[in-house]
């Protein structure tokens, strides 16, 4: 294991007030995506977002790294430059998405287990080789009357070591994300207690499986209530829940964490990030960031709608949503921002 190449990719990833884009949604999921903004689910379309993405004027300033699909990092502009090394000209690291999607979990309805360890060391070189620098895989942990199973968070964060194993010894960053999804009418309380006890499961293993801890960042949910929970959390509540579950959870060995967004609007992703910095300033012993898709992406797909013409405004909007979450991470977010583009 090169220790001091993964330290140094960590040091970029989590740099000033930067975060992740995630912008490696599945060909099925991309294409949900745009069918929910009346856009043609095709190679092309798809290729020509990720290219409105990665040529965004000043996305280096906001973004550290972007997570790509195996779809996109083998695209290119139409001039021909591949993303990946528009994203290094950028100065954002290139990452990939490297797990397989979700399957059933046997024995459990409605429950998953992720798949995509068979040759995982083989596609790491493959990868590293075309430059990206991190990998990330993704674990759903859903709430329901009788899940999550202990069974499957087990089996989910055991897979996630292995993963996050097989990445250090390619020279990739291993993002480990377990994500406690959001759906279900479920309170904040139930989604503390299974986020705390899939966190614990998965440093065990990780342990266990001799990962070096200096070299993964997590990306986890935040704790919130259930989308259909009748009793929804304050801003400075979830922030609260969030923080404790984390200190509680994340040895202080980890560098950073990063959020997915997870269904939240873009506005409360943000408002969430800025309030954790705003009451636990100097408090944190990890870097604390953000590596959004839906709520960096989603004004911006929305504006675009698959047209040319939409191209510098769409972006113009992604670049902002980006700082937002720059200023978040200093805690120096505020709703009137929102409305006042730089
Ligand atoms: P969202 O921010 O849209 O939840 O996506 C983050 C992600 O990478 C999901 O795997």
């Amino acid at each position: 294991m090169n220790t001091k190449e993964l330290t140094n990719t960590v040091n970029l990833m989590l740099a000033g007030s930067k975060g992740l884009l995630a912008m490696d949604e599945s060909t099925p999921t991309c294409n949900k995506r745009f069918e929910e903004v009346g856009i043609p689910q095709t190679i092309e379309y798809r290729r020509a977002y990720r290219e409105l993405i990665v040529t965004t004027p000043g996305l280096g300033d906001c973004i550290s790294g972007a997570i790509l699909f195996d779809e996109t990092i083998h695209q290119a502009t139409k001039s021909g430059v591949l993303f990946i090394d528009v994203l290094k000209q950028a100065d954002i690291i290139p990452g990939i998405k490297v797990d397989e999607g979700t399957t059933d979990f046997p024995g459990s309805p409605g429950e998953k287990i992720t798949e995509g360890l068979d040759g995982l060391p083989r596609r790491l070189i493959k990868y590293y080789d075309m430059g990206a620098r991190f990998a990330k895989w993704r674990a759903v942990i859903a709430i329901g009357p009788h899940i999550p199973t202990t069974e499957c968070i087990e089996a989910n964060m055991r897979k996630l070591a292995i993963y996050a194993a097989m990445c250090q010894e390619a020279g990739l960053v291993p993002i480990v994300e377990p994500e406690v999804l959001m759906d279900g009418p479920h309170d904040l309380k139930k989604c503390y207690d299974v986020t705390e006890k899939v966190l614990d499961i998965l440093f065990e293993n990780l342990a266990k499986q001799n990962v070096d801890l200096k070299a993964v960042i997590l990306k986890p949910n935040m704790v919130l209530p259930g989308l259909n929970c009748p009793r929804q959390a304050g801003i400075d509540t979830v922030a609260e829940a969030t923080v404790t579950c984390l200190l509680h959870s994340v040895p202080a060995e980890v560098p950073g964490i990063v959020f997915l967004s997870g269904g939240q609007s873009p506005e409360m992703a943000t408002a969430h990030l800025n309030a954790m910095h705003v009451m636990y300033k100097d408090k944190l012993p990890w870097a604390l960031t953000f590596s959004f898709a839906r709520a960096i992406q989603a004004p911006a797909l929305e504006k675009w709608k698959g047209k040319d013409e939409n191209v510098p405004a769409a972006q113009q909007m992604l670049r902002h949503r980006a700082c937002l979450n720059n200023a978040a991470r200093r805690g120096e977010y505020t709703p009137n921002m929102e409305n006042n583009m730089v």
